[in-house]
Formats: structure tokens, C-alpha cells, sequence
């Protein structure tokens, strides 16, 4: 990153303990000082909160200047947390709150993007200086074709369904670009952050070192193998999703993404 970055306040990272949290934890730090904030009693972190109450957050956002928001995935009330962190944010005087969102955020068929609609309208009728990412699906939900572990996918939606995939450490920059360079440039924006190019799961495994096969299972199969800790809400969140993306896939504009980085992005394989 360059040189006009500035360092400041702390910044804090709600949901810091998961994928995309460590990604931009990881991304932030030697830039700025961190607080990991994570949910009570899940994760070790610099501050434990309890998102369902709020209980904790006033404390994790005191003194910050700015918070990174990542919402548990599939959440039932994700505008409920949201209203919490927002109403923290307010109490302890933060001066930007960056959400992350989900491209797409307006599709009616996927509730937990609905959820995320919502919270965007949260934020910008907050009172509060803000910006909202909207990523595409990361290419590291197939992490191990990524890194050529993966000898077969099963997959609950088409193979051949297209997807803008993004790498996580491209949205993860952006993000502590977002929150360093300043609100002057960010307040107000709202980026969506799709890959470089449009790719099927079966180009992912077609491009892989070795051979994978990839193959479509019914959701209900899909569930019992891989869904089996979710909630019955989850279950039905993600059976939403991945009849979407079986019927219209994914995608989403990488021109901002290349914008923000200042280089070309990360090819998602
Ligand atoms: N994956 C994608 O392609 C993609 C794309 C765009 C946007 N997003 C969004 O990114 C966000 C994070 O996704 P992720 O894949 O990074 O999630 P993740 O790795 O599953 O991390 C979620 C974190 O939330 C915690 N958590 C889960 N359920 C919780 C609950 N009920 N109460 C409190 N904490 C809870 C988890 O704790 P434990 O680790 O202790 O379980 C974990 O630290 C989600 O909002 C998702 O919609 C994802």
C-alpha cells in the first residue's frame, strides 16, 4: 500500500475471528492498531462482545476511529446486530463505520442478502460517516482446489452457474485502504467488488493443478454432508442462495475493485 495512508486512532474489526475478519485484521495490521473484537466466549480477541445483546460493544469501540462491520454469515437478524454496533459507533464517537456488505444486496429470492439491503439503509440514515463494500463470492470458498488439495467438488447448484469471484486479500485491502486513506475519499460510497472475470466452480477445477471432478448433488445431500452444524434458518438461508445461484449465478463489476487497489486484481485461479 502507499505512503498516504495515515495512522491514527485504532481501528476495530467486528467478527475479527472469522475468514474474512482475519483477512482484513491481517491486511490492517503494520498499517494501523487493531482491536480484534469477537463474539463472547467463541474466539480469543482483543475485546469479546456479545453481538445478540450488545453487551461489551460501547467498551470495544471506545476511543476508535473507525470499525470494520462483518456480520456472523447467514445470521437470522442481521439488521439487529447491525443496529447494535451502529448505536455503539454513535454512543463512543467513531468517525467511520464501514459495512461489510454483499453484492447484490437487493435480491429478493435470497433473504440473507435482503438482510444485508437492509442494514445498508441503516447505515446511511444513521447520522454516521460510512461506506459500504458489496464483495462477489470469494474464490476461497474453494479453497482446496485453490491450493490443489481438492481431487473431487460436490456441488449444490450448476457447475457451469458464473461467478465474478473475488479473492479475499484483494477485498480484504481494499477494506484497510477504505478505513486508512480517509473519509474525505469514502464517505458515502458504496463499492461493489466483483473478481477480474466471469468463471464457473467447473473452470476453477478445469484450471487447478491436478484433476477435479466436479459434481451437482440435490441440496437436501448437500445439507446432510456439509450443513449439519448450521440452524434450521441457515439451512434455509443457504438452500435460498444455491437455488439462486444454480439459476442466474453471481456476477459482479471488477473496474471499482481495480480502481481501489490501484493495480490489477488477484486472478481468482
Ligand atoms: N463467503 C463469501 O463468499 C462472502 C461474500 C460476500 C460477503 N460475505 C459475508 O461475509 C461475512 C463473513 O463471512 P465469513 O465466510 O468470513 O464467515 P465465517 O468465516 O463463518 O465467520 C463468521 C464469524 O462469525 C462467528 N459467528 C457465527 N455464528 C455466530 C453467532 N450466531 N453469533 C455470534 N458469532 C457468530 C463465527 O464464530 P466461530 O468461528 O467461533 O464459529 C466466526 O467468527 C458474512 O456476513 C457473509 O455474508 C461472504
Amino acid at each position: 500500500m502507499t505512503e498516504s495512508l495515515s495512522r491514527g486512532a485504532e481501528i476495530a474489526v467486528i467478527g475479527a475471528a472469522g475468514k474474512t475478519g482475519a483477512a482484513v485484521v491481517a491486511a490492517l495490521e503494520g498499517l494501523a492498531d487493531v482491536r480484534r473484537v469477537v463474539h463472547t466466549a467463541r474466539r480469543p480477541g482483543d475485546f469479546a462482545v456479545d453481538l445478540e445483546t450488545g453487551t461489551g460493544l460501547d467498551e470495544a469501540l471506545s476511543g476508535c476511529r473507525g470499525v470494520y462491520v462483518i456480520a456472523p454469515n447467514v445470521h437470522p437478524d442481521e439488521p439487529a446486530i447491525v443496529r447494535r454496533v451502529l448505536a455503539a459507533a454513535a454512543d463512543t464517537g467513531v468517525e467511520h463505520v464501514v459495512y461489510h456488505s454483499v453484492a447484490w444486496p437487493y435480491t429478493p429470492a435470497m433473504p440473507h442478502h435482503v438482510d444485508k439491503a437492509v442494514c445498508e439503509d441503516l447505515l446511511r440514515t444513521s447520522g454516521l460517516r460510512w461506506t459500504v463494500l458489496q464483495p462477489c463470492a470469494y474464490a476461497e470458498n474453494f479453497g482446496a482446489v485453490l491450493d490443489g488439495s481438492a481431487s473431487t467438488v460436490e456441488l449444490p447448484y450448476s457447475p457451469d452457474a458464473t461467478f465474478s469471484f473475488v479473492r479475499l486479500a484483494d477485498v480484504a485491502e481494499v477494506a484497510a485502504r477504505v478505513l486508512l486513506e480517509g473519509l474525505d475519499i469514502h464517505h458515502g460510497a458504496t463499492y461493489e467488488l466483483g473478481g477480474p472475470e466471469a468463471l464457473s466452480v467447473r473452470d476453477l477445477c478445469d484450471r487447478s493443478g491436478g484433476p477435479v471432478s466436479v459434481k451437482q448433488v440435490s441440496v437436501d445431500k448437500w445439507m446432510s454432508r456439509h450443513g449439519r452444524n448450521l440452524t434450521d434458518d441457515g439451512r434455509a438461508r443457504l438452500a435460498a442462495m444455491f437455488e439462486f445461484y444454480d439459476r442466474y449465478g453471481f456476477l459482479a463489476g471488477g473496474a471499482l475493485l481495480e480502481s481501489l487497489l490501484g493495480r490489477p486484481p488477484t486472478p481468482a485461479m
